[in-house]
C-alpha cells in the first residue's frame, strides 16, 4: 500500500513540472550543482539555469522528444521555462545560498538530489530545522537575524 502510494504521489509530482527534467540522469554525466544554479551577484539564491545552458547540448543531443522541442520553444522565445518551485520560503524570512554552502552540502537541505529522476520537498525548511542547525554550528538564533536583517 505504502508503495503504490509513494508512486502515485511521485507521478502526481511529475507532472507538475513542465519539462520532465531529470537530475539523476544529467548529474551522472557529471554536470555541477553549480554549473546550473550559478548563485548571482550577493548569492541570495541559487537560480535557475538559463536555456541557452541546456541548449548547449540539445540543440543537437535528442530532438526528436517532444519535451527537447518543448525547450526549444522556450529558448527561442527567450523565456524562461516556468518550473514549478519545491523550496519556497515566505517573503519575511531572509536566506542566503553563498553564506550556507561555504559550510554545508546542497544535500543536507534538499536530499540526495544526484540520484534523483525527479525531486520533491523531502527535507524540511521550516522554523525549527533552520535553527536546528543554527545551535549545532554556533550561528546566531536572533529573531532579526533570519526575519529582519539590518
Ligand atoms: C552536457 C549536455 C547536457 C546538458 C547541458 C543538458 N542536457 Fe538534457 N540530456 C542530455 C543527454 C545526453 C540526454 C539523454 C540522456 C539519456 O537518455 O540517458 C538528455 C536528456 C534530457 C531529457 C530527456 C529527453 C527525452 O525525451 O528522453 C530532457 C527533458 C532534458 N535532457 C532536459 C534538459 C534541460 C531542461 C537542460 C537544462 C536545464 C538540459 N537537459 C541540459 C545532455 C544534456
Ligand atoms: C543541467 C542543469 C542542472 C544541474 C547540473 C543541476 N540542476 Fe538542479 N535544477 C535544474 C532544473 C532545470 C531544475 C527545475 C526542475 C526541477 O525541479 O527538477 C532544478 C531544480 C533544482 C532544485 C529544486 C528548486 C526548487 O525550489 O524548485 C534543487 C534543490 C536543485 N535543483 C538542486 C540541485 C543540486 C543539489 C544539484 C547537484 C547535485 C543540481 N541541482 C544540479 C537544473 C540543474
Ligand atoms: C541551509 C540549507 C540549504 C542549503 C545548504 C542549500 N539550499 Fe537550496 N534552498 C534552501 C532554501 C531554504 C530554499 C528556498 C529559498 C527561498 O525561497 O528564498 C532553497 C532554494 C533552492 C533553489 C530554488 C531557486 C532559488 O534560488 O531559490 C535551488 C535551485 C536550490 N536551492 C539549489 C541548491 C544547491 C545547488 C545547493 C548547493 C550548492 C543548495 N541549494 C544548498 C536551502 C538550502
Ligand atoms: C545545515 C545547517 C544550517 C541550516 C539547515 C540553516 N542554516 Fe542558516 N546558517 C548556518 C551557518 C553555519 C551560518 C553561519 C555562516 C557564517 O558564519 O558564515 C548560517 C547563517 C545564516 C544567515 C546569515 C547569512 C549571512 O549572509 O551572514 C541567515 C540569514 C540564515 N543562516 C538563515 C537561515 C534560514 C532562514 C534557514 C532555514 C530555511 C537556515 N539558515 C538554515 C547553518 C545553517
Ligand atoms: C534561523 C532562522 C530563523 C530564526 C532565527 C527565527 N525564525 Fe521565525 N521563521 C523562520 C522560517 C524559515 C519561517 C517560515 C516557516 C515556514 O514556512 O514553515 C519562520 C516563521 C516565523 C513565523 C510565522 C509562523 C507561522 O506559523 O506562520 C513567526 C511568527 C516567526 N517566525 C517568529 C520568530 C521569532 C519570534 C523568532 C525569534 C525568537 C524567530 N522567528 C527566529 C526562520 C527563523
Amino acid at each position: 500500500m505504502r508503495l503504490l502510494f509513494l508512486s502515485v504521489w511521485f507521478v502526481v509530482m511529475a507532472a507538475e513540472q513542465p519539462i520532465p527534467y531529470s537530475h539523476k540522469k544529467h548529474v551522472a554525466m557529471g554536470l555541477e550543482c553549480k554549473g546550473c544554479h550559478t548563485m548571482p551577484g550577493k548569492g541570495e539564491a541559487a537560480t535557475f539555469p538559463a536555456e541557452s545552458t541546456c541548449m548547449q547540448c540539445h540543440e543537437a543531443v535528442k530532438k526528436e522528444s517532444a519535451a527537447i522541442q518543448k525547450l526549444t520553444a522556450y529558448a527561442k522565445k527567450k523565456e524562461p521555462v516556468p518550473w514549478v518551485r519545491v523550496y519556497k520560503l515566505p517573503e519575511y524570512v531572509w536566506f542566503s545560498h553563498k553564506a550556507h554552502t561555504a559550510k554545508t552540502e546542497c544535500a543536507r537541505c534538499h536530499g540526495d538530489v544526484g540520484a534523483r529522476e525527479v525531486l520533491v520537498k523531502e527535507k524540511p525548511i521550516d522554523m525549527n530545522s533552520c535553527m536546528n542547525c543554527h545551535d549545532e554550528h554556533k550561528a546566531s538564533n536572533e529573531c532579526n537575524f533570519c526575519h529582519n536583517p539590518a
